[in-house]
């Protein structure tokens, strides 16, 4: 069986971003692979939390990921920090990456612009974290949003470099992207990602956000002045609810355009509302019963880094003696 790693970091609520570019993909892929899905908390450090938030959003998002219909007995769910094989391997690669190539990322370029001298070196080197994560685990396919994409071209050509150094040691891994689902927008600001860490409330919903909420978001959510319906880049904000739409039924983009002919952006509106609200409902429910069962996830993340120190060691044990360590 093939394997996938993915994984999210707990550093604040999961949007439906995260839900349809990463979680909703896990679950259809999970009966065809071997699946390693990590909360990954090393990554959420490159900005300062507050430690008893992290410690619930860890929590949090484990539940997320068995409330939305990761099967727990099946894949392998852990938390990225219970495994230390990932920092190891990170300070490696961290020596066959160049500074050009780091310095090139979107993400960092972009929160660089915003935080200035005072961004961590974490933030910088967070990309060849993420390659260690990828790489320990001879992964084939890592089903992610588009945002990662850069970040996983990094991971390629680290693996492809290191063999062409010492021979062949890591796969080098796919990634999984989806076309409707892979960046769904920000609501009040149709041409930019929408993001978990975004300062307004209104242009992101949460996996988490009540139905009251979820309406009201909706309702808000910044569209045109053109008057109808079409799947077009000329209209970001229709387009982007179209692609939620989309990513709930499964149908077409052109099906669901049809669908609205001769209707309005309310009609558009209040349709998604009801079906995030549908989606989302069940998984919340879920959400608060995994988190008042404590012990039940405990033994989950538990297993589950039993599972990943068994799945890793040898790899980077690999690494290491290719290396020349004793
Ligand atoms: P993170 O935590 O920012 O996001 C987790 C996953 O959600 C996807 N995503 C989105 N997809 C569509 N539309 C959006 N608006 C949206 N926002 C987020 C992301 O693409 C991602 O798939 N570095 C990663 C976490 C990571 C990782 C890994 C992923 C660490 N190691 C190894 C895969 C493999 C990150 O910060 O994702």
């Amino acid at each position: 069986m093939k394997n996938i790693f993915s994984g999210i970091q707990p550093s604040g609520d999961l949007t439906i971003g995260n839900y349809f570019g990463a979680i909703k993909n896990w679950i259809k892929l999970q009966s065809e692979y071997n699946c390693f899905f990590c909360i990954v908390d090393l990554h959420a450090i490159t900005v300062r939390q507050e430690p008893k938030r992290l410690r619930e959003k860890i929590l949090e998002t484990l539940a997320i990921y068995i409330a939305s219909g990761i099967d727990p007995n099946k894949n392998t769910l852990f938390i990225q920090s219970h495994v230390p094989f990932h920092s190891e391997l990170s300070w490696i690669l961290n020596c066959f990456t160049y500074m050009g190539e780091t310095s090139r990322m979107t993400q960092y370029k972009e929160k660089s612009l915003k935080s200035g001298e005072s961004i961590s070196v974490g933030l910088f080197t967070y990309p060849i974290l993420m390659a260690a994560d990828i790489l320990l685990y001879n992964t084939d396919l890592v089903p992610v949003g588009s945002d990662q994409k850069q970040h996983l071209e990094l991971a390629r050509d680290l693996a492809e470099r290191f063999n062409n150094i010492y021979s062949d040691t890591f796969k080098i891994p796919d990634p999984y992207i989806s076309s409707t689902s892979s960046r769904i927008m920000n609501l009040q600001s149709p041409d930019k990602k929408m993001s978990k860490s975004d300062e307004n409330e209104n242009s992101y919903i949460k996996i988490l956000d009540d139905e009251n909420i979820i309406r009201k978001k909706i309702s808000r959510s910044v569209t045109d002045s053109i008057g109808s319906i079409n799947y077009s880049d000329d209209q970001l904000g229709i387009k982007n609810l179209i692609n939620i739409f989309s990513s709930i039924t499964g149908e077409d983009t052109y099906d669901i355009v049809a669908r609205f002919k001769n209707k309005g952006y309310g009609d558009l509106k209040n349709e998604v509302s009801n079906l995030l609200i549908d989606e989302l409902s069940t998984i919340q429910k879920r959400v608060k019963e995994l988190m008042d069962n404590k012990d039940y996830l405990e033994k989950i993340y538990k297993d589950g880094a039993e599972k990943a120190i068994e799945a890793s060691y040898r790899m980077l044990r690999k690494v290491k003696k290719k290396i020349g360590f004793i």
